[in-house]
């Protein structure tokens, strides 16, 4: 990347005004503690603020040779979390390529045998991106998020623990190529077929200029994107998910959207038929998205709650 992170009145917003109420919301409800797997950040501003909430935690981070110590916001976040007296594991490298090749930078075997009950995939970059496989060849980040579901099956198998929350975040951009595949795919459901052609007709993607790797940006693309993939990987696994609104803020930069994502989610049995979303598509395609500005969230931002408590969450 680099990218070393540095927290921001936006993010604050989004963590303390969002997250911060769902999961309290959820803790409550669910009566356990999280277990935790993400991406924290050297400081792990996130875990500081859900410490209370959370059992363990699994976390990711990336060599940044910038710095004198390339390791050094590892080192740091490694120290944040023993000082927190957190159990953890820290894993060095990008997620993506640590769950693809099962070990980390420093050969360590990548091994989960507890269910994750919340996932804060806080990626700084574009989900559209290519990440490296074992074989050889490549693949997009987001068959990293399919790949860490399929082994939430297992340990949904092994543990009987079902339930789940996943926060993702990624810049608010993405390759062409990966977008038009999307726009082109034929088993669309019809509201998201709707609502992708309607945006594309009216505001096509535009290239976001500072980008390296040729990013494009319209905020509506990608939010049924990201719904659609995701919602796929939880249908082939016969999980249940309920998605709130899509929250959209400034990143650090003006180059830098970011979109962010909270999903709900219910392991079923092998025993049960395939889930069927009581939370249909078109459900989603009609959700205002929100904005967390600096001072908090758009006065008109439903109370997140109030949309847990009206859904099938609440059971
Ligand atoms: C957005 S920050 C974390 C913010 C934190 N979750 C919070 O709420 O304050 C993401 C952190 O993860 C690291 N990071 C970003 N993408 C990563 C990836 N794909 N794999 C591993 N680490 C990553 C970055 O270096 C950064 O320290």
């Amino acid at each position: 990347m680099p990218n070393p992170f540095e927290d921001h009145a936006r993010k604050r917003t989004v963590r303390e005004k969002w997250n911060t109420p769902i999961l309290e919301w959820l803790y409550e409800k669910w009566g356990e503690k999280y277990l935790y797997l993400g991406l924290p950040g050297p400081e792990a501003y996130d875990i500081k603020l859900w410490a209370k909430m959370i059992e363990k935690v699994i976390a990711f981070e990336i060599t940044d040779d910038t710095r004198d110590n390339p390791r050094e916001n590892f080192e740091r976040l490694c120290t944040n979390l023993t000082l927190m007296k957190l159990p953890h594991n820290v894993y060095h490298g990008y997620l993506e390529d640590v769950v693809l090749w099962k070990k980390d930078l420093d050969e360590r075997e990548f091994k989960i045998d507890k269910f994750v009950t919340l996932f804060n995939l806080d990626f700084c970059n574009s989900i559209t991106g290519k990440v490296p496989t074992p074989d050889g060849g490549k693949c997009r980040r987001f068959e990293a998020i399919r790949e860490i579901i399929t082994i939430q099956r297992a340990l949904f198998r092994t543990t009987g623990v079902s339930k789940f929350v996943m926060l993702i975040t990624a810049l608010d951009a993405f390759h062409l190529k990966e977008m038009n595949r999307f726009i082109a795919k034929r088993d669309l459901p019809s509201e998201i077929r709707t609502a992708v052609s309607r945006e594309h007709a009216v505001k096509l993607p535009v290239l976001i200029p500072c980008q390296i790797s040729n990013l494009y940006h319209n905020t509506e693309l990608l939010r049924l994107f990201m719904f659609d993939f995701l919602r796929g990987c939880f249908a082939g696994q016969n999980i249940k998910s309920f998605f709130l609104p899509a929250v959209r803020f400034q990143g650090r930069t003006k180059w830098s959207p970011m979109i962010h994502l909270c999903v709900v989610c219910q392991m079923e049995g092998i025993e049960s038929a395939q889930v069927v979303d009581e939370q249909s598509a078109g459900d989603f395609v009609g959700m205002d998205m929100i904005t967390a500005k600096d001072g908090g969230l758009t006065e008109d931002s439903p109370n997140p709650t109030t949309l847990l408590t009206n859904s099938w969450v609440v059971r």
